[in-house]
């Protein structure tokens, strides 16, 4: 999704939750490069934390704005609720140990998961969300204040 031309009433909401996933991705891809055991662990603990950020900002604030705008809007939210849980667990898993043998196997699995919700997201949820012209001008600024609040609290 090309953030250039997204227009007015929408651009700094799904602006910040772009930023957001290529943040992730680049992430994913170091994890792969990188060969040593506490580079994938802090890599890992570092993408953890990400994706709980932003699903928490998605889930509060961004999702409960496009509600009951369209019936595949809805469904499309249901869907991603499902996916952010399933995410969640193993966001778990690996937190719960992340110095573990099975680190590789659930950062993988993470990867692709998330890789799959965010292709969605981008490819269908946003691009009605911009075909919907949902006015999110007043949701971006909440969005990112909540961003810096769950940024500034210890883990
Ligand atoms: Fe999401
Ligand atoms: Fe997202």
């Amino acid at each position: 999704m090309d953030k250039s031309k997204i227009p007015a009433g929408q651009a700094d909401a799904l602006g910040a939750l772009l930023d957001d996933h290529r943040a992730v991705k680049t992430l994913f891809k170091t994890f792969k490069d990188t060969e040593d055991r506490d580079g994938k662990e802090s890599i890992a603990r570092e993408v953890c934390q990400q994706l709980t950020v932003h699903a928490t900002i998605e889930e509060e604030i961004f999702y409960p704005a496009l509600r009951g705008v369209s019936d595949s809007i809805d469904d499309m939210l249901d869907e991603a609720k499902v996916e952010h849980q399933v995410a969640k667990d193993l966001i778990a898993a690996i937190e719960e140990d992340p110095g573990g043998d099975m680190l590789e196997a659930n950062f993988t699995v993470l990867s692709e998961y998330v890789s799959h919700h965010v292709a969605e997201e981008e490819g269908e949820l946003f691009n009605n969300v911009i075909k919907e012209k949902i006015d999110l001008r007043d949701v971006a600024p909440l969005m990112a204040a909540r961003k810096e609040e769950l940024t500034q609290e210890p883990s």
